[in-house]
């Protein structure tokens, strides 16, 4: 591809060749359409606009070492896109359409796959959402899916090197029993005015504390949280956090590599205990925390004072790398390899 500065590139909106799109009509979904037009024609009464249905996913696919583009845990993202439909009553993508408009997209779009070893990687977004009208409070009752893809570099533009974050205590991203645990547009609106706040204020990202009791870590705006306690990966256990599949997949890492895992509650006060933390997901990949600074009660966790990951955050960020790339044996048959 001409002109790409691969080694250069943010996470972000990227204009490509193709889109893929499946309507949802009389109960079924249509044969998948090719596109090459940036935008949707919507209707103006669309329950996606009016009342949020809509629900989002984002994985990536690697040119490995060999050549080979291997796409990462795909049935995870399409089991949460499942999942997500339930909780905000869409219709279900099944998984053979959506392996499909992932596979086309990727494919249609092969120039855009980032070549091996200058950090980027393809990332791959699909969508799903009520495109159908309605004014009352009721599920649409027609779906679009789409999906399209961007090359991208790491989302924190420190890439693998430690980030500054703000713990919030006067906003929350989700609701003791709403839509913490999907992926919905809502839960980042919610989410925009404190990572504003944090971004100014200096920050890459905000944590959040869970809504109820306001005592235990939930997540980061846009990925899961971890610390570091000697030879142990803490993470939350929580039914307001988004189950990242990044997070799935290190908990079974640091297994294989001999750590502990907690999965469990981690209260905020915790945080003074850890050794090394953590955000991780897709677009973070692992984002190591040099510090916390908890705004409401000012005080600051220190994590890196020289500037570089902790052993362990370093450890399992090679080894994940590493089976995407294809460096690394994948044993627990995470890639699918695109003919
Ligand atoms: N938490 C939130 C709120 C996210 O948006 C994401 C990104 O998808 C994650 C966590 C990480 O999830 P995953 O590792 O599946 O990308
Ligand atoms: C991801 O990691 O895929 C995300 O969705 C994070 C963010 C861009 C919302």
């Amino acid at each position: 591809m001409d002109n790409i500065a691969w080694g250069e590139l943010p996470f972000g909106y990227f204009k490509t060749d193709y889109n893929v799109r499946s309507y949802y009509r009389d109960g079924k979904w249509g044969e998948l359409e090719i596109s090459s037009s940036e935008t949707i024609n919507i209707h103006m009464a669309a329950t996606a606009l009016h009342y949020g249905q809509e629900a989002f996913e984002g994985l990536k696919a690697f040119r490995g070492k060999d050549g080979q583009v291997r796409l990462f845990r795909w049935e995870e993202n399409a089991k949460r896109m499942r999942s997500s439909a339930q909780g905000i009553m869409m219709a279900e993508v099944p998984d053979e359409l959506f392996i499909k408009a992932v596979t086309t997209a990727i494919k249609l779009n092969e120039r855009f796959i980032p070549p091996y070893g200058t950090g980027a990687s393809l990332y791959v977004r699909p969508l799903l959402f009520g495109s159908g009208p309605q004014v009352g409070v009721k599920p649409a009752t027609e779906y679009m899916f789409l999906v399209f893809v961007a090359p991208v570099g790491p989302y924190f533009k420190e890439g693998f090197k430690p980030v500054n974050i703000q713990l919030v205590r006067d906003y929350d991203r989700a609701a003791p029993l709403g839509t913490g645990h999907i992926k919905v547009g809502g839960n980042y609106a919610a989410s925009m005015r404190p990572a504003d706040r944090a971004h100014k204020e200096g920050y890459a990202s905000v944590l959040f504390l869970d809504a109820k009791e306001k005592k235990y870590i939930d997540e980061a705006g846009p990925a899961n949280f971890f610390g570091i306690k000697g030879n142990s990966y803490i993470t939350p256990d929580s039914g307001t956090i988004l189950p990242s599949i990044t997070n799935m997949s290190l908990r079974q890492i640091a297994k294989d590599i001999g750590l502990n895992v907690e999965l469990r509650h981690v209260a905020a006060e915790e945080l003074g205990s850890f050794d090394e933390a953590g955000a991780c997901g897709t677009a973070a990949i692992i984002s190591p925390i040099g510090k916390i600074f908890d705004r409401s009660e000012n005080k600051t966790y220190e994590y890196s004072t020289n500037g570089e990951p902790g052993p362990i955050s370093k450890k399992l960020y090679e080894t994940l790398k590493g089976i995407q790339l294809g460096e690394i044996e994948d044993k627990h048959q995470w890639n699918t390899i695109l003919k």
